[in-house]
């Protein structure tokens, strides 16, 4: 097998450290020349710090492979440019955006400050817009590229972290509408939700934490497992690669989970039931007889009303 990335040249944001880096030393490990993006912040986004990000560049170096550092913000729109603007000026063009930059503001939404919301929103959301953008531009000039977003499963909905939850949620729209607007060009978006034990999902505070609520017999024994349990970061990175070959030319607009050796595939998101008036405006009262015999028929509320706490 030869490398399936040879003379490609990525750019991989937030990937100083977790998935960020293996995704950056398995792309050059599959042949390509990488820019390995990141400014080296806490979980919660705060300091700077150039050594994850050189640490990553002297491994691939080391393994042989070619790479250089980037140290800029995806928050900034204008860094945005020269995060792209490096692949293009150090390898000639670039074929691979992964977008990876991620923090954490965890509160419940009555307690969550406008900063907390604005500050996860920008490194995730806006952070995947800007690299796009800017990779877009290159991208449709080349006639080819391959994005590949990491998104989560908390797109679907998720508790304590609603700003994580909408801008997980905000890249999977993202990723669907790149689809659209650059396939004609041969360039495919796709999204990569993972799970994997990193500072992010499994530090000390959090294995603390779940190992608490097991003794309260808040969590199952099963479920404490699970995350002690969880897969390193290791295991995600293939799925990216894929994406990012040429062979997946016509894979686009989709939605992947990444979890140990399990990778699936999200369905698309369709209309199942529907109702009709024929003539007029639905009056509310005839909804409140009609929805729960129609379709509302077997759905779930993920969260019932429970008795106020003492
Ligand atoms: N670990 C999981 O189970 C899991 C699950 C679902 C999604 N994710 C997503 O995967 C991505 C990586 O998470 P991780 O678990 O490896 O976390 P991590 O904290 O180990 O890595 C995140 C990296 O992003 C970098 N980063 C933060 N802000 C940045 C910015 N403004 N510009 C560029 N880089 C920035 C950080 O410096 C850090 O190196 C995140 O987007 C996260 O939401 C992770």
């Amino acid at each position: 097998m030869g490398k399936k990335l040879a003379n490609k040249a990525a750019v991989v944001t937030g990937a100083g450290r977790g998935i960020g880096r293996e995704i950056a030393l398995f792309l050059a490990g599959e042949g390509a020349r990488v820019v390995v993006n990141d400014p080296g912040v806490t979980r919660d986004g705060a300091g700077q710090d150039s050594k994850p990000a050189d640490e990553i560049v002297a491994e691939i170096k080391k393994r042989g492979g070619e790479a250089v550092a980037n140290y800029d913000s995806v928050v900034d729109f204008a860094a945005a440019e020269r995060i792209i603007n490096s692949c293009a000026e150090k390898f000639g063009r670039i074929d691979i955006l992964v977008n990876v930059a991620g923090i954490l503001r965890d509160r419940m939404i009555f307690n969550m400050s406008e900063e907390e919301w604005d500050a996860v929103l920008d490194v995730h959301l806006k952070g995947t817009f800007n690299c796009s953008r800017y990779a877009c531009i290159l991208m449709r000039k080349q006639r080819a590229g391959r994005i590949i977003n990491i998104t989560s499963d908390a797109w679907r909905g998720t508790v304590g972290h609603v700003n994580y939850g909408a801008a997980k949620a905000g890249i999977v729209g993202l990723t669907r509408s790149i689809a659209r607007e650059m396939g004609r060009y041969n360039v495919t978006c796709n999204a990569v939700a993972p799970v994997a034990a990193t500072r992010m999902t499994l530090d000390e505070d959090v294995k603390q934490g779940i190992k608490k609520r097991y003794e309260a017999g808040l969590v199952s024994k099963e479920q404490l497992d699970a995350i002690l349990n969880m897969p390193g970061p290791e295991y995600v990175p293939p799925i990216v690669a894929y994406l990012a070959t040429d062979e997946a030319w016509n894979i686009n607009g989709q939605v992947f989970h990444a979890e140990g050796g399990r990778i699936s595939v999200y369905s698309e998101p369709v209309e199942t039931k529907a109702v009709y008036k024929k003539e007029g405006i639905w009056k509310v009262d005839e909804l409140i007889d009609i929805i729960p015999q129609t379709i509302a028929q077997g759905l779930v509320n993920p969260a019932p009303p429970q008795p106020a706490e003492k």
